[in-house]
């Protein structure tokens, strides 16, 4: 897909790796609608890219935004949806480790209420993460949400075609996801990846590369992209 002049919706496109990616979409003439619970906060944005308030939990104002968006040749899910649970499984509090999966049922509104507004040519992709493929201690919620992501993108695309449908999973990048920018966040990141293949955190700028490589290339859909520096091999 040669994305001039295409039309983009992007959910959590106000942050780190969704803001990246309407940038760069924005960049290659797209016109980019980018979403999330609190929009304004997002600075400095290029022309092209205009900003809509929806939370995505909310399925009845995924399908207004849809709707009233359409229509659009792109959808990328990048929202984290909600809180992330941590620690081991057996210590867990079981409503954190159902809160975890508001990522899931996120990006489970945008495909459903968002495909019928979608160019027969259009696609989506959407952002899982390492641990889904390789879970380190702590992470089972993140590894059992990222694993559903992956699933399910795989489980619909033979349904949405010819439409294409495909994942990006990060390792560890450097995002406000981590908090305020600065050399703290900057030490916390890095310090996650000291013993990886590519021993630094990575930018979401390298993570949009490869989800506008998914957009671009019309002969993949169903499978996933890893940008990890090695995270499934360390
Ligand atoms: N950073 C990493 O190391 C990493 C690693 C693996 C996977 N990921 C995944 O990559 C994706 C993007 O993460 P990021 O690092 O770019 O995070 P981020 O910088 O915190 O950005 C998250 C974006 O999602 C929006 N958002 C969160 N909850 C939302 C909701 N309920 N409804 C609508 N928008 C919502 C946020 O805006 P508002 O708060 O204004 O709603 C923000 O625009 C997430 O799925 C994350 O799990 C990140």
């Amino acid at each position: 897909m040669n994305v001039e002049g295409k039309k983009a919706l992007v959910f959590g496109g106000t942050s780190g790796i969704g803001l990246a990616t309407a940038k760069q979409l924005a960049k290659l003439g797209a016109n980019v609608v980018a979403i999330s619970r609190t929009p304004d906060r997002a600075r400095d944005l290029p022309p092209g890219v205009t900003l809509k308030a929806c939370d995505v939990r909310a399925g009845d104002a995924v399908a207004a935004l849809c709707a009233e968006s359409a229509p659009y040749d792109i959808l990328v899910g990048a929202a984290t949806g909600g809180e992330r649970a941590t620690g081991p499984f057996l210590g867990m509090d079981m409503d954190g480790y159902k809160r975890c999966f508001d990522k899931l049922w996120g990006y489970a509104n945008c495909v459903r209420y968002g495909t019928e507004h979608l160019a027969k040519d259009g696609c989506i992709v959407l952002v899982s993460g390492a641990p889904a493929r390789r879970s380190r201690p702590g992470q089972i919620a993140l590894s059992s949400v990222g694993g559903a992501v992956e699933a399910f993108a795989r489980g619909i695309a033979p349904e949405i075609a010819p439409r294409r449908i495909n994942v990006v999973s990060p390792g560890v990048i450097n995002t406000p996801m981590f908090g305020p920018a600065g050399p703290e966040r900057d030490a916390i990141a890095d310090k996650r990846c000291a013993d990886h293949l590519i021993p630094r955190a990575g930018t979401a700028d390298e993570v949009a590369q490869a989800i506008l490589f998914l957009i671009q290339n019309d002969f993949v859909t169903g499978t996933t992209v890893d940008v990890d520096g090695g995270w499934l091999l360390t």
